[in-house]
């Protein structure tokens, strides 16, 4: 079994395939997706939400960081992890970012650190990338500025911030970044982005245009109890098992079938 790297995803970009991508933070649902044929799994900072019970992601520790991308390191053979780096684990400098996102690779067997945010991380960014550390970007709804962005909201939508996106996009790839989630942005831009750049983008709320897909796996199997965004499907409908559904959404990527226009702006 052949595992996924950074290089089958870009070579995934070049030859027009779908990437295919689900949170997870424990051993028996990675173990799940691996099995399934997930090509990606992300252990995002939004247990903090899912599995802890809190409104946002802002609580999440560095060390939940760590215990949960271990569990989930734990059950996979083949996947790419990708581990988020919490909110207040990379802003203060470089050096601290790198000791952080050193302990998720060491302690937590992640392959790549995810960061959010764009120009202003870009210099950190490089600092990771030119030392080893492979880095996925985050734009667009970036959940950890919940409170500066008024809420949950889609951006990019207006003319100049959309232009601000795409500057920081570039940015990201220049500073060395290997993927690139774009979230809650308006399907147009994200095609746009996905096309410009060399390096994948993975959508969640942004169209069908990008390079891959994820979705957070308590909305998609319809178990997560507050209200799932407009952007997610719950999979676990006319799916007879966990299996079914992860299944079918891998199924449902890559024929293009999701996401449709009812989950995109
Ligand atoms: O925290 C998270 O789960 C994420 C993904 C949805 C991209 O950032």
């Amino acid at each position: 079994m052949k595992p996924v790297t950074i290089t089958t995803l870009t070579s995934m970009k070049q030859a027009g395939e779908k990437i295919t991508c689900l949170t997870a933070y424990d051993y028996s649902f990675a173990h799940l997706l691996d099995s399934a044929g997930i090509d990606t799994i992300i252990v995002g900072d939004s247990v903090g939400m899912v599995c802890q019970g809190h409104e946002t992601t802002l609580p999440v520790t560095l060390s939940d960081m760590v215990y949960h991308t271990r569990c989930v390191a734990s059950g996979c053979q083949r996947t790419l992890i990708v581990a988020d780096m919490p909110f207040l684990s990379y802003e203060v400098s470089p050096e601290q970012t790198f000791t952080n996102a050193g302990r998720l690779m060491k302690e937590g067997c992640a392959h790549v650190v995810k960061i959010e945010g764009g120009r202003t991380m870009a210099g950190t960014v490089r600092f990771l990338t030119e030392r080893g550390i492979p880095v996925c970007g985050h734009l667009g709804l970036t959940p950890q500025s919940v409170h500066q962005l008024g809420g949950f909201r889609v951006q990019g939508r207006d003319n100049a911030a959309a232009e601000r996106l795409r500057n920081d996009a570039h940015d990201l790839q220049e500073a060395g970044a290997s993927i690139l989630v774009l979230e809650a942005i308006p399907s147009e831009l994200a095609k746009d982005v996905s096309a410009e750049l060399t390096i994948p983008t993975i959508g969640i709320g942004a169209g069908p245009d990008c390079d891959g897909q994820v979705l957070v796996l308590q909305d998609m199997l319809g178990i997560y109890p507050r209200r799932s965004p407009k952007f997610s499907k719950n999979f676990m409908e006319g799916n007879g098992s966990i299996q079914a559904a992860v299944e079918a959404f891998i199924a449902a990527v890559r024929e293009r079938e999701f996401p449709g226009p009812e989950h995109s702006f």
